[in-house]
């Protein structure tokens, strides 16, 4: 499973890179308004630090199909390679999936709640189809659930669309989905710095440093015993 930074904000997204094997950063147009800064200015700084290898995610926001292809042409050239550009999976959005798809485009299907969006999504094309995790649980639905049943589908029909979960509020709901194997998760960065966050896991550290310095003096370690 792909580990991606769902946020925009370049500290951040550095502190995270500089910290835990991430595989890129999802962006949607929630998340860019946070910044208060101009959109492209934000999203080239952040295609500047991870590098054009990595995976960029941004959303368009036109609401015809039309539309979102201008808005996915200006992505695809403001941002460059491993650019994917997510377009919601709504009637307009399939149409500019399937004529994204005919060009070459990279497609994230996104705003998917149901794991039928999730079907078109991928036979329009998609790369990655991205269920809403946690607004699906506040919906009275199990997200998690959802999520499975989208990469089961998937599987089941030869579609090689992958599962970029989106919208987690705990570590318990990336885990789920990481026994799964789902292609990618996307996560807030403070989400993802607690996925090892656990007072058993510090104590043990400290207790090896705690009884090395009593052998070998306060401050000592392996480099200068
Ligand atoms: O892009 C979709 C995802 O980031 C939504 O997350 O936390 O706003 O539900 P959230």
């Amino acid at each position: 499973m792909k580990l991606i930074i769902d946020d925009a904000n370049i500290d951040q997204i550095k502190t995270i890179y500089e910290y835990y094997p991430v595989d890129g950063v999802t962006t949607n147009p929630t998340i860019l308004a946070k910044s208060k800064r101009a959109p492209y200015e934000v999203l080239r700084e952040i295609r500047g630090f991870i590098g054009g290898q990595a995976e960029l995610h941004v959303q368009v926001v036109a609401r015809t199909a039309a539309g979102m292809m201008e808005d996915a042409h200006r992505i695809v050239k403001e941002l460059g390679e491993n650019t994917f550009v997510k377009v919601p999976s709504v009637p307009e959005g399939f149409k500019a999936m399937m004529a994204l798809n005919r060009e070459g485009i990279a497609v994230t299907a996104t705003a998917i709640y149901t794991p039928m969006q999730a079907f078109l999504a991928a036979k329009c094309g998609a790369a990655y189809a991205a269920p809403y995790i946690n607004r699906i649980d506040n919906m009275g639905y199990n997200g998690i659930q959802v999520a499975k049943n989208i990469h089961d589908i998937f599987r089941n029909n030869g579609l090689k669309t992958q599962v970029l979960a989106a919208s987690f509020k705990n570590s318990q709901q990336l885990l789920e989905l990481c026994e799964y194997g789902v292609g990618a998760s996307t996560v807030s960065p403070d989400v993802i710095q607690v996925l090892v966050k656990n007072q058993a896991i510090d104590s043990a550290v400290e207790a090896f440093i705690h009884d090395f310095e009593g052998l070998t003096g306060s401050g000592k370690t392996m480099s200068d015993c």
